[in-house]
């Protein structure tokens, strides 16, 4: 198991499963394609004038309050949890946290992890989120956050999300939707693999077994120049900004 140590790890390895240790997986060449473009964002984000602004407790604030609120405790995977985890800037003294992410040692090896001030990051197991070794119903939470569209196997994920969760527990996901007339024309979005419009996304979440609690399609907005030129240097982004909606989602099981 490669676990990048952190803030409370002990609690996440009293529950692995050892005979999950050796995950199949098989990565689709798009996927491939989007992790690379995942680790040339992430190198630079925070020179990047649309993102590199981001208050990131007032971001993760804004998240938890759209997927379920503020409530913390017990045992939290965050699938997909990037540098920037939201445990790393919000949790109680009640929260058991582990991140998920097959690019947890590059993030690590390259000091681009981030969190609140006096606060340790999140230990994190490298690997990807459709084969977890981590037992059966042992999670209070799952997060998901801005992940499912970048994975391999997005129906996969969702059945270890299902598979982890305690019977009682809860998962938050967001994901990026789109208007369905452009998810066609969608192909060249390689940073992407999946292009869902938020019918589909909703299919696809009670089609795994999840009951939705709650959810939000928020129209996606950008911090974009006002002027023609700087628009379209920014082309995918102002595309987006007509076409894409952040969905929230509070999920429980079926
Ligand atoms: C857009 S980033 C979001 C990161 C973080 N959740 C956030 O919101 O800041 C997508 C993340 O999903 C991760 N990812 C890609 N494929 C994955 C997979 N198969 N399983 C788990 N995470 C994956 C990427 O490595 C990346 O860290």
């Amino acid at each position: 198991m490669t676990l990048i140590s952190g803030y409370n790890q002990s609690a996440w390895e009293a529950l692995i499963d050892q005979d999950r240790l050796n995950p199949k997986q098989t990565p689709r060449k798009r996927w491939r394609k989007a992790q690379a473009a995942e680790q040339a964002f992430w190198r630079n984000w925070r020179q990047n004038p649309l993102y590199g602004h981001i208050d990131l407790a007032g971001f993760w604030a804004d998240v938890l309050a759209k997927t379920g609120g503020p409530r913390l405790a017990g045992h939290i995977l965050d699938i997909g949890c990037g540098p920037v985890p939201a445990l790393n800037f919000w949790r109680d003294a009640e929260t058991q946290a582990l991140g998920v992410d097959p690019l947890a040692a590059f993030y690590s090896e390259n000091h681009i992890v981030e969190s609140g001030p006096g606060l340790e990051p999140i230990a994190m197991w490298c690997g990807g989120g459709e084969s977890i070794p981590i037992r059966d119903q042992v999670a209070d939470q799952v997060f998901c956050f801005n992940v499912l569209d970048h994975v391999a196997q997005a129906e996969s994920v969702l059945q270890e999300i299902r598979r982890i969760l305690k019977p009682d527990g809860f998962a938050r996901i967001y994901v990026h939707t789109f208007k369905a007339w452009i998810c066609p024309f969608l192909f060249w979005d390689t940073p992407h693999v999946y292009h869902w419009s938020p019918s589909q996304f909703e299919a696809l979440l009670q089609n795994h077994g999840f009951r939705i609690q709650t959810v939000l399609h928020e129209p996606k907005t950008f911090d974009l120049p006002s002027s023609l030129w700087g628009r379209l240097r920014n082309l995918p982004y102002w595309v987006a900004s007509h076409t894409a909606y952040t969905s929230y989602f509070q999920l429980t099981l079926a």
